[in-house]
């Protein structure tokens, strides 16, 4: 059996049945998951819908209870409880599927907000200043992290000239081995604002990528 976490963060929703104001993200992750599927039936499916359910932001208790080392009091299990939850899902998947708009040029507030909370000491990362220079260490392994992001203007992908300005893909990308990612791929569709050819074109063309990867990940 495969498990795939799926993580979605468009304020926008995806109906099969409407045409009008839906969330591209959204439509690459439903295309991406109903092509593995397709190809592999034993799966199981964890769905966070961050823009319905949004983590809570950091707060001092929360810190406080995630680097302390005596054992933890009801308040203290209480305020990490949430995180917990997020980073069992982490620990289940095999496929991690982020599907994120860029919004001001990075990520959703609500997915920094997940990150924020599974992204932690012992639990994700180990930090030990033995290592020098390069104290934290990512604890899970083994996992593919799939992006599949959608943007209004365009030539935000690796190599092109406004890679520079896109914080999403390269934010998460660096982030990636926390969530014990050891494979990254991105699949993006762009020049959502402008609504013409060029991104009908370019959303054709990120549903392909994702059948194709969809495919192949299906099949390892
Ligand atoms: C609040 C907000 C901020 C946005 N910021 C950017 C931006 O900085 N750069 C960009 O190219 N597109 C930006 N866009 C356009 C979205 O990235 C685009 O509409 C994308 O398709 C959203 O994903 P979704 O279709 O899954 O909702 C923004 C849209 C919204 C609603």
């Amino acid at each position: 059996m495969k498990t795939i976490l799926y993580i979605t963060s468009s304020v926008r929703s995806f109906k099969e049945e409407e045409t009008q104001h839906q969330s591209i993200t959204r439509l690459l992750g439903e295309r991406f998951l109903e092509q593995f599927r397709s190809r592999y039936h034993d799966v199981e499916i964890i769905h966070r819908n961050l823009s319905i359910d949004p983590p809570s932001f950091l707060t001092q208790e929360f810190i406080a209870a995630a680097f302390e080392k005596a054992e933890l009091t009801p308040e203290q299990k209480a305020v990490l409880k949430m995180s917990d939850q997020y980073i069992e899902e982490i620990k289940q998947a095999n496929i991690i599927v982020i599907a994120s708009p860029m919004y001001n040029y990075g990520m959703p507030a609500v997915l920094k907000a997940w990150f924020d909370k599974v992204i932690r000491v012992n639990k994700t990362f180990s930090f030990d200043l033995a290592r020098g220079d390069e104290p934290l260490e990512p604890i899970l392994s083994g996992k593919s992290l799939v992006l599949l992001a959608s943007w209004g203007e365009f030539n935000f992908r690796k190599g092109e000239n406004k890679y520079h300005l896109n914080h999403l893909s390269s934010h998460i990308e660096q982030l990636a081995p926390y969530l014990g990612a050891e494979q990254f791929f991105e699949i993006a569709s762009e020049y959502q604002e402008f609504s013409d050819d060029r991104h009908r074109a370019s959303k054709l063309s990120a549903l392909t990528q994702v059948k194709e990867l969809a495919n192949n990940l299906a099949s390892i």
